[in-house]
């Protein structure tokens, strides 16, 4: 066995979102947020479920930091809940949310774990949603208004912040398929949201710039891989328009100051209203990118028409099944999309913000988890990773999705992608094996082959 020795100084750590571990979903002011009204829903996840208390990690927060450290994390990524800290979505500010992640940041420092702050993994106030949410133009002022008070609170102490987690999986998921917070279903609503998301992106890290702040910020895109399903013209274009819609849409404007042409002539009237200065705005230089990949898809051209006509199914490579989301494990997938930004986007500097998978967890007695399948797929991720910075890729670190099971969205708490077990009955952490495993992989800043 050989050890695959990562550069100096690579960060290793796990990541977390807001809505999905916290609860405490109506406590100490906080305001209603769009995943909390379409919880409560009917029919809207899977068994009923919400986060009203998730992980309870809202109370429980420096035990869990206790338990990151011992755990070895040298970086940890969470979101904040914009409606804790701003109830209305803007004005007064809730000065117990804030200290909230105030006292998080000192734990977390004072435990020597670099906090990676996102501004916004899709927990967006309620109270804006009344007024259009992303659609409105306003989003962008009221962002950057919200991203002003977390910057002047925690901006001295915070190394690492992104803005969105993923802008495309929030404006498809959220207003094209509707099966995510807000549950809207329009083509014209998901571009105007993407195009909007953009912009504020844009404008908050302008503000961090003012702010003469010491971290860097970026932003995080969901990339996963897409492969034409034969070499066929027309499941080559389709995998490009693929690509275009989730990958391109967004890095294009952050990197080339343009969206991609053909999607746009494609999408005709669904395409977003753009003012001036707008591009240059997406264009401001970001210190990094996040990657979150999960799954590799085999596009096709399908002949049944609607506006996305593709066929896609999930890949696995030789040897490897499907985890509990149903998604193909693909590890070349992960060096290919970190290729694809070394090639195609000026090799940016890059940090993996989120892998990992969801599987079956069978507890023994004790409620110990001896997650081989976990350790294989990290293990194997790792060494993608690996390979892509032998061949010259700026990647800095990797967060694991994710440090304890949590509430997986429209799958509620069906899906453990955790390093960590909860039982969310007494709301007891017991690590799985594959987190002991990961501490070792961290302090060897190597993974065995
Ligand atoms: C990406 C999202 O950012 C995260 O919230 C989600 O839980 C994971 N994917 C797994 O689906």
């Amino acid at each position: 066995m050989s050890l695959r020795q990562f550069p100096e100084g690579f960060l290793w750590g796990a990541a977390t979102a807001a809505y999905q571990i916290e609860g405490a979903w109506n406590e100490d002011a906080k305001g209603e947020s769009i995943w909390d009204r379409f919880t409560h829903r009917q029919h809207t996840i899977l068994n009923g479920d919400n986060g009203d208390i998730a992980c309870n990690h809202y109370h429980k927060m420096p035990e869990d930091v206790a338990l990151m450290q011992a755990l070895g994390l040298q970086t940890y990524r969470f979101s904040l809940s914009w409606p804790r800290i701003l109830p209305e979505g803007r004005g007064q500010v809730n000065g117990k949310g804030l200290e909230f992640y105030d006292r998080l940041v000192d734990h977390l420092l004072e435990a020597n774990i670099i906090p990676n702050i996102t501004l916004n993994h899709w927990d967006l106030p309620q109270t804006l949603q009344e007024l259009g949410g992303w659609v409105n133009r306003e989003s962008i002022d009221w962002f950057a208004d919200y991203a002003r008070v977390v910057f002047e609170k925690l901006g001295d102490r915070v190394p690492l912040w992104t803005t969105h987690n993923e802008p495309a999986v929030l404006a498809f998921m959220g207003y094209a398929f509707g099966n995510f917070a807000p549950g809207i279903a329009d083509y014209s609503q998901a571009y105007q949201t993407s195009h909007h998301l953009l912009v504020a992106h844009g404008k908050a890290v302008q503000l961090f710039r003012e702010g003469n702040y010491n971290g860097e910020i970026g932003i995080v895109l969901s990339v996963n891989h897409y492969q034409p399903a034969s070499d066929r013209q027309e499941d080559i274009a389709a995998c490009q328009r693929m690509y275009d819609t989730s990958t391109a849409l967004f890095a294009d404007p952050l990197f080339k100051g343009q969206y991609p042409e053909p999607l746009f002539n494609w999408i005709g009237c669904h395409a977003p209203k753009i003012e001036t200065g707008d591009l240059e705005l997406i264009a401001t230089p970001i210190d990094f990118v996040g990657i979150n990949y999960y799954f590799t898809l085999n596009v096709a051209f399908a002949q049944w028409g609607g506006l996305f006509k593709l066929d896609s199914t999930q890949v696995s490579a030789p040897g490897w099944g499907q985890t509990d989301m149903g998604w193909g494990v693909n590890p070349p997938g992960l060096t290919s999309v970190l290729l694809d930004f070394k090639n195609n986007y000026g090799n940016p500097k890059l940090y993996i913000t989120e892998g990992g998978c969801a599987l079956a967890d069978t507890p023994n007695y004790e409620g110990f988890v001896e997650d081989w399948g976990r350790i294989n797929y990290l293990r194997s991720h790792f060494i993608a990773a690996h390979d892509a910075v032998a061949d010259g890729v700026n990647l800095h670190g990797y967060y694991v999705w994710t440090l304890m099971d949590n509430f997986e969205w429209a799958h509620g708490f069906y899906p453990r992608f955790g390093l960590v077990r909860v039982e969310f009955d007494s709301g007891k952490r017991i690590p799985k094996q594959s987190a002991w495993w990961y501490r070792e992989v961290m302090d060897r800043n190597g993974v065995e082959e």
